[in-house]
């Protein structure tokens, strides 16, 4: 072989290994559960900037959030970690940054001032040991009422504000011949009705002193027992079909007005802007029934896993800023039906559901925590799921054995 051509080889061959090592440390493979319609749409805008920018996006998406977060976790226990993961901020990922399994994002986050950008509870929550390990990319609500329009005419109700307003309400639907209620039948989907009739019938005190002290004789209060009463009132509306239901087919259900309403949080609208639907046209949003004005939130987030150390690879880096600029905090939020996580981006785009969460949020005392993954440890959280599913799903248990269940499967988690 001629000289030059063996050195035309070895040129061609090194600038490849670079063009790759360079492809490499721009790469990340990002594991998730957005695989509904809205979810896609929304991911794909952050994947669009991230590409834009020269990374390398290694999808690995996982349906059901369980499952997604077990994945990341055995993964990193495995020692095949994915670079970047879906989570939610709050104490279920600070319990993974206690076993030194996350990177953090802190320079990027210093570099950027995050900590003048984001709420404080959002930068609280984002933290471990006063280190962003997380990019929180949204503030999600939890306690919406999606209503089809049509369906209420059709049964001549308004938009109940109190839970015995609409047990009347669900009354005439179901007289109609409507599902008042599509629900998918899974316990965090239970749950999330459940904390709607928790808040709406306890009231916003008593849903965050409960939730933040779990303590004992609140949980055997009368106002507890009134809220399991409440929400077994909701039983005889909910289809047969129910179980196992996935949030975005039940969602589906409210736009065609085959249910009459969907207690959710707002990634339905993602849904339901993504059926060519505007959220408040023959779709609306209201928060649900309740005596106070409050907001449920769950942030989600990314978090980084461990690749070398504590310190992010570039990619990671690279991710957690573009998960946090304002075109992307603006194009990946409509999509999503959340809200951005930063509180320096324009929302006159956003749609008036979004407007009526933003305003909401500018009262600090509307401020609440999800239980999913936000606001109790991940032993308590399974426990609340838990005991609300077996409630939900008993046909005979009493509101007050429902009660006395709850109790005990919280005491015995915390
Ligand atoms: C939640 C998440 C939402 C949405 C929902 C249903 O945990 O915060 O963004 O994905 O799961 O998948």
């Amino acid at each position: 072989m001629k000289e030059f051509s063996k050195v035309a080889m070895v040129a061609a061959f090194l600038s490849t290994a670079v063009s790759a090592g360079a492809l490499h440390a721009q790469t990340a493979e990002v594991l998730h559960w957005w695989t509904s319609g809205g979810e896609q749409a929304a991911l794909g805008e952050v994947r669009k900037a991230f590409e834009a920018q020269g990374g390398t996006w290694v999808d690995t998406p996982i349906a059901g959030g369980g499952n997604a977060r077990a994945a990341a976790v055995n993964r990193m226990l495995g020692g095949d970690p994915a670079a970047v993961f879906q989570f939610s901020i709050g104490q279920q990922l600070r319990e993974l940054a206690d076993q030194g399994l996350l990177a953090n994002v802190d320079q990027i986050a210093t570099e950027e001032h995050w900590d003048d950008k984001l709420p404080p509870l959002i930068v609280k929550a984002a933290k471990y040991d006063g280190e962003y390990i997380a990019a929180p990319i949204n503030i999600h609500g939890e306690n919406w009422m999606f209503y089809n329009k049509e369906a209420f005419e059709k049964a001549g109700v308004d938009v109940p504000k109190t839970w015995p307003e609409f047990m009347t309400a669900a009354k005439k639907l179901q007289d109609a011949g409507i599902i008042p209620i599509g629900l998918g039948g899974q316990p965090w989907q239970e749950r999330i009705m459940f904390n709607s009739v928790l808040l709406g019938v306890g009231g916003r005190d008593f849903y965050a002193k409960l939730y933040s002290t779990l303590d004992d004789d609140l949980l055997a209060s009368d106002t507890m027992r009134e809220v399991f009463e409440t929400f077994a009132k909701l039983k005889p509306f909910v289809d047969e079909s129910s179980p196992g239901r996935n949030w975005n087919e039940a969602t589906n259900m409210v736009i065609k007005g085959d249910a009459a309403v969907q207690f959710m949080g707002d990634w339905a609208k993602g849904e339901i802007i993504a059926a060519g639907v505007e959220p408040g046209t023959t779709v609306g949003c209201s928060l649900a029934p309740a005596k106070d004005t409050a907001y449920i939130m769950t942030v989600d987030a990314f978090a980084f896993s461990a690749m070398d150390g504590q310190d992010p690879t570039p990619a990671q880096a690279k991710m957690a800023h573009v998960m946090l600029e304002p075109d992307v905090q603006i194009a990946f939020n409509k999509k999503k039906g959340s809200i951005p996580a930063r509180l320096d981006v324009p929302s006159d785009s956003f749609d008036a559901c979004a407007q009526l969460a933003i305003k909401t949020l500018q009262d600090e005392k509307t401020h609440l925590v999800s239980t999913g993954l936000f606001g109790v440890p991940s032993a308590v959280s399974g426990a609340i799921d838990d005991s609300i599913s077996n409630f939900w799903n008993s046909a005979d248990m009493s509101a007050a054995e429902g009660q006395e269940q709850f109790r005990q499967a919280i005491s015995y988690a915390k």
